[in-house]
């Protein structure tokens, strides 16, 4: 069956090896099916919920594009665009917060996580913003979005506020519910340095993360200086969750080689923890370097990625601004 692909990647700068393993390998395999119609999508009016440099944004979009490329994403198979570029998107944000529910969105994990402890002083946009996802993917009648584990709770969302819409206006099957890609292994990449908090693009410490545009050195670094505990490589899986550090540097090895989590452990039992981290430094570099060294290169190609978003976002006005109007229509206006 032909699936209708959409996801999302905020340009708030350093992508990373979790938004890489959790979304952006599965985005990958998703352009290379056959029959698949993909559309990946920058999310700048995401971004914007926190507070973004301009020139830094700017950069930033175009940066994330590039990653989509350089990963493998062909941008003559999947629509690649920014959202800021298709007003439908705005317009569906507004429509839809209509018919949700402050008690739906008080229960957003992600938003209680961001906001930390001063929530008063959060942007509106940051509250809302499971609303403006769930127009982007409701705009494309998606039947798939692939996501990391994060993302899960925003999607039930997406589905609830589709439902309620169709209820309302007496449009039954009119907002298609998507169903969520969330890989069963390594949908959750953890920090390097605490393996009980995410992978994020926002930890102020560097050394937490592998970023996509990293080169071979600081790979060679930050795994040398990962966490790991004074206990030898795990042989078996089983008191594996008190030791978070090492399950997530054994996630990261096992989804960089495709295979599961038992047999990195059996393939290392009995080894150091120097021999593993060496091996995973060299698969890292393998998998990464190759795309850091292209992400620079089309960087310098400003006009290139222009044009990519440009064409992109035109492809997905046309689709967009159809579902506009329908629901327009429906509404009443
Ligand atoms: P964002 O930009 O925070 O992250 C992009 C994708 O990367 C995944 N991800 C991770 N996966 C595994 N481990 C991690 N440590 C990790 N960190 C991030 C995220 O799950 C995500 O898939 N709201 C979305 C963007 C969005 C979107 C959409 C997604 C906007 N509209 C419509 C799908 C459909 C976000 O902030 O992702």
């Amino acid at each position: 069956m032909s699936k209708k692909i959409f996801s999302g990647v905020q340009p708030t700068g350093n992508l990373h090896l979790g938004n890489y393993l959790g979304a952006i390998k599965n985005f990958v395999e998703l352009n290379n099916q056959k029959d698949n119609e993909c559309i990946f999508c920058v999310v700048d009016l995401h971004a914007i919920t926190t507070k973004q440099e301009p020139k830094e944004l700017k950069k930033n979009i175009r940066e994330t594009a590039a990653t989509f490329i350089a990963s493998g994403i062909d941008p003559k198979k999947s629509i690649i665009f920014n959202q800021s570029m298709v007003p439908a998107h705005s317009e569906g944000a507004w429509i839809l917060s209509c018919v949700s529910r402050i008690g739906w969105l008080n229960r957003m994990t992600q938003f209680k996580e961001k906001a930390g402890k001063d929530k008063e002083k959060a942007s509106i946009g940051l509250y809302s913003y499971p609303v403006l996802m769930a127009a982007d993917i409701l705009l494309y009648d998606a039947t798939h979005v692939p996501v990391g584990d994060d993302q899960k709770q925003h999607l039930e969302l997406c589905r609830d506020i589709a439902q309620k819409f169709n209820n309302d206006f007496n449009a039954p099957g009119f907002l298609r519910f998507p169903e969520p890609l969330i890989q069963k292994e390594f949908s959750r990449i953890m920090s390097l340095k605490d393996g009980l908090k995410k992978m994020s693009k926002s930890d102020p410490s560097d050394l937490s993360r592998i970023n996509l545009t990293d080169d071979k050195e600081q790979i060679l670094n930050k795994i040398k200086k990962a966490k790991t505990d004074p206990l030898p490589m795990p042989s078996e899986s089983n008191n594996l969750s008190q030791r978070p550090e090492v399950e997530n540097l054994l996630g990261i090895y096992s989804s960089l080689v495709n295979q599961n989590l038992e047999k990195s452990m059996y393939e290392f039992d009995g080894k150091n923890f120097s021999e593993f981290k060496e091996k995973l430094s060299e698969i890292l570099i393998e998998k990464i370097e190759p795309i850091s060294k292209e992400i620079k290169k089309l960087l310098n190609d400003e006009k290139y990625l222009d044009g990519i978003l440009l064409e992109g976002s035109q492809k997905a006005d046309k689709i967009a601004s159809k579902k506009i109007r329908e629901i327009k229509e429906l509404v009443g206006f």
